[in-house]
């Protein structure tokens, strides 16, 4: 059959170098970050993939828009901007600007969670769930098991398992229960999608009981590609369309512009109940700015705007999801075990079977990433023990199912030669896995210490060997 190939929708216009590293310096650039890829300076590293968050190439019509900001302190003309892109794309009343997603993850707490209730969601998040915990809540895992499972092909991993969420109302009383949080393509369990199907049942199951549904829409067009192309049904709808769909069966959105909205600071609280707005208006001029601004310049809330209408175009996602395909199906050709189906915003490499004898005390997802800097110089992030954390009641480091290590792909950032080096070194790596030495906590931090932990090797000084051990 003759080939026909994608194409990104755009083309590249200014550019920006990226610095070359020996393997000598990266040596010694990763003792120097204490063996956390965090606490890497970003001129030491090549292919930066710790993360798709604040990471995007915005476009010329965002920048642009950047020289249209309104830098009034109050009542700028960006807000209405946005709140309009809001209203339009994500069908919420009222629109309240963070600087960030977990700006509006505080606010949001603060404002419905009282000491002793439990918040469900399909799998933790790390900043959602130490703000429901500060707030006095306890979080509780009701996503479907196949999520927990890398390698479940199951098309929807992200979904609420209906009977654990029934089982919680039932063993705590709703009245205990202030809202569900429903992630988009799920970040902890590896990108993966909830379907329309899901997320109408979980809003008919909790609005029978009284319990608000509010969505973390950080990936949620990312989410619609997927219901697009895995769910026949909406195989004709636009990503517009399931998008306000789907918004549709919650009561609000926490948001984490720095990912789908395609901007490089910025997030929202969007509600849809009055008096909710009004506590979260009136809590956001403490802790963010003026509620027309919300720790924003102008111009942010304008390439923010832009960014929402580009978001939902069905070309960018075809795009943006299919170069973190691509680069997951050649890693996945050469054996090295990932975390299926490829998801939305990255690939992520199941560390417990790449290292399959390294203790989890030693924290393989972790030395994997410091393995894979030294490497090549590319970055990647861990998800497993270290960014689950210690158990609030016991203080035992919790060990999760998933022990990853996240390769995450900016938006229109990389191109696909990028994509053949990092596969090239994880193939290398995993040809080498026996040189690959555990770590140790050297220095632990009391909150999200995943962000400024420090490690060292449990033996000899360096995470990667020259040799197979004898
Ligand atoms: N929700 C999800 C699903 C996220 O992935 C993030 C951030 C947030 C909320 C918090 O948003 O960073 O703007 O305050 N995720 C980044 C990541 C940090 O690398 O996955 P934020």
């Amino acid at each position: 059959m003759q080939r026909r190939s994608w194409a990104e929708p755009f083309k590249i216009k200014v550019v920006e170098h990226l610095r070359m590293t020996t393997r000598a310096e990266r040596e010694r650039a990763i003792v120097e970050a204490g063996y956390n890829t965090f606490l890497l300076r970003s001129d030491d590293v090549y292919i930066d993939l710790l993360t798709d968050s604040g990471t995007s190439a915005m476009s010329d019509r965002q920048w642009a828009g950047m020289m249209l900001g309104d830098e009034a302190y109050a009542g700028s003309a960006n807000f209405y901007h946005l709140e309009s892109a809001v209203r339009e794309f994500y069908g919420y009343k009222h629109v309240i600007p963070t600087h960030q997603g977990r700006g509006a993850e505080h606010i949001l707490s603060r404002s419905c969670i009282k000491p002793g209730d439990f918040v469900p969601g399909n799998m933790y998040f790390t900043t959602t769930r130490v703000h429901q915990e500060l707030a006095g809540g306890q979080f509780v895992d009701v996503i479907i098991d196949q999520a927990h499972d890398p390698g479940s092909e199951f098309a929807f991993k992200g979904n609420v398992d209906l009977d654990k969420l029934a089982r919680l109302i039932e063993r705590v009383g709703a009245r205990r229960i202030p809202y569900l949080a429903l992630h988009a393509t799920v970040n902890m369990a590896g990108g993966q999608p909830i379907s329309m199907a899901n997320a109408r049942e979980v809003s008919a199951l909790c609005r029978r009981h009284g319990i608000k549904v509010f969505l973390d829409a950080t990936r949620a067009v990312e989410n619609c590609y997927f219901i697009k192309t895995r769910e026949p049904e909406y195989a004709d709808r636009s990503l517009a369309e399931i998008l306000r769909e789907l918004c549709s069966y919650t009561d609000g959105c926490t948001m984490s512009g720095k990912k789908d909205c395609l901007v490089n600071i910025g997030g929202f609280l969007a509600v849809n109940d009055d008096d909710l707005a009004d506590a979260a208006r009136n809590m956001v001029v403490i802790y963010e700015g003026l509620h027309t601004y919300g720790g924003l310049a102008g111009r942010d809330m304008e390439a923010m705007a832009i960014g929402i209408h580009e978001s939902v175009q069905y070309d960018h996602m075809h795009a943006r999801i299919g170069q973190v395909q691509y680069l997951g199906e050649i890693i996945e050709r050469e054996g090295v075990p990932i975390v299926r189906p490829i998801g939305g915003h990255g690939i992520f490499l199941n560390a417990l079977e790449f290292l399959p004898n390294m203790p989890r005390e030693q924290f393989p997802a972790q030395a994997l990433a410091a393995a894979l800097y030294v490497d090549s110089g590319v970055r990647a992030m861990e998800r497993g023990a270290v960014s689950a954390g210690r158990d609030p009641e016991t203080g035992k480091n919790s060990f999760p199912q998933l022990e990853l290590v996240r390769l995450t792909i900016p938006r229109r950032v990389y191109t696909q030669a990028h994509m053949d080096v990092t596969a090239e070194s994880v193939v290398a790596l995993y040809q080498q896995r026996a040189r690959i030495v555990g770590l140790r906590f050297t220095y632990e931090p009391k909150h999200l210490r995943f962000f400024q932990a420090r490690f060292g090797p449990v033996e000899g000084d360096r995470v990667l060997r020259d040799q197979d051990p004898p």
